[in-house]
């Protein structure tokens, strides 16, 4: 299990709020990690044989995508770009409240709300790259996300950090889904002696590098209290139901798209 210190670094440097960690939040951290086990084991167990970094110059013919790869691979770009664009609106909301409230968080609510901007440039650059188109419903995510953030902002630093940690729950989710899903496309041109091709083997760099980001800000979110929310189940059972509502929304809304 990779534990937050060993994440952190891949992240960048610590933050100085963790040297102020309480008792209660390891306890409440532990108990965060008890309970996304199965995360954290797929995260590690990430490091499979098929997934060793190809040689620099790889003479082996590069992997020639499906159709429904093709589609697979448009559609989660998409939704990526969606979601991150949701994340970087849910802080804009969010950080003046809590920064008003708490000046000592203005550092860790920056450093979320900078990866997520960097997420948000990332998958930017990746559809501007394949050509695919964003989402055409950005005024509904615009609303949704800043109404979201502004919400559990005013309701406090806890409900602030339990919306983080259930969003993150689902993203963490989400990003691990596409990990999986490049890993199978791996090992299948290697047992055709093919490789992934360097902007795929790329990508898998990239969202394994996000997925990393997001399950940091989850730890972050748990260690500020995020389950002495109140109402904490219900709070982030709806945020939950509402990330992945968000996330088949924009799936579906694409096909429709590609299959008029
Ligand atoms: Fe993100
Ligand atoms: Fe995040």
């Amino acid at each position: 299990m990779a534990s937050i210190a060993s994440r952190t670094a891949l992240a960048g440097p610590a933050l100085p709020l963790k040297a102020r960690i309480t008792p209660l939040a390891f306890q409440l951290q532990a108990r965060s990690r008890k309970s996304n086990g199965a995360k954290r084991t797929l995260a590690s167990s990430a490091a499979t044989p098929q997934d060793e970094a190809p040689p620099e110059h790889d003479s082996r013919p590069k992997k020639v995508l499906t159709k429904a790869q093709k589609q697979f691979l448009d559609s989660a770009l998409r939704v990526n770009q969606a979601g991150e664009l949701a994340a970087t609106l849910i802080y804009t909301s969010q950080n003046p409240p809590i920064i008003k409230a708490h000046p000592h968080l203005r550092p860790l609510m920056k450093h979320m709300y900078d990866q997520e901007a960097g997420h948000f440039k990332t998958f930017n650059g990746l559809l501007a790259k394949h050509r695919i188109r964003p989402t055409a419903m950005y005024p509904v995510w615009y609303a949704a996300s800043s109404l979201l953030g502004w919400s559990t902002g005013v309701m406090g630093r806890e409900a602030a950090m339990a919306c983080t940690e259930a969003v993150e729950t689902e993203i963490g989710d989400h990003y691990n889904s596409q990990v999986r899903e490049l890993l199978v496309w791996k090992k299948e041109a290697k047992d055709k002696g093919e490789t992934l091709g360097p902007e795929l083997e790329a990508l898998l760099v990239d969202i394994r590098r996000i997925r990393d980001e997001e399950l940091e800000h989850l730890d972050h979110a748990v260690e500020q209290d995020a389950k002495e929310a109140n109402p904490y189940e219900l709070l982030t059972g709806v945020i939950r139901a509402g990330c992945r509502g968000a996330i088949w929304v924009n799936t579906l809304w694409f096909l429709a798209a590609m299959h008029p």
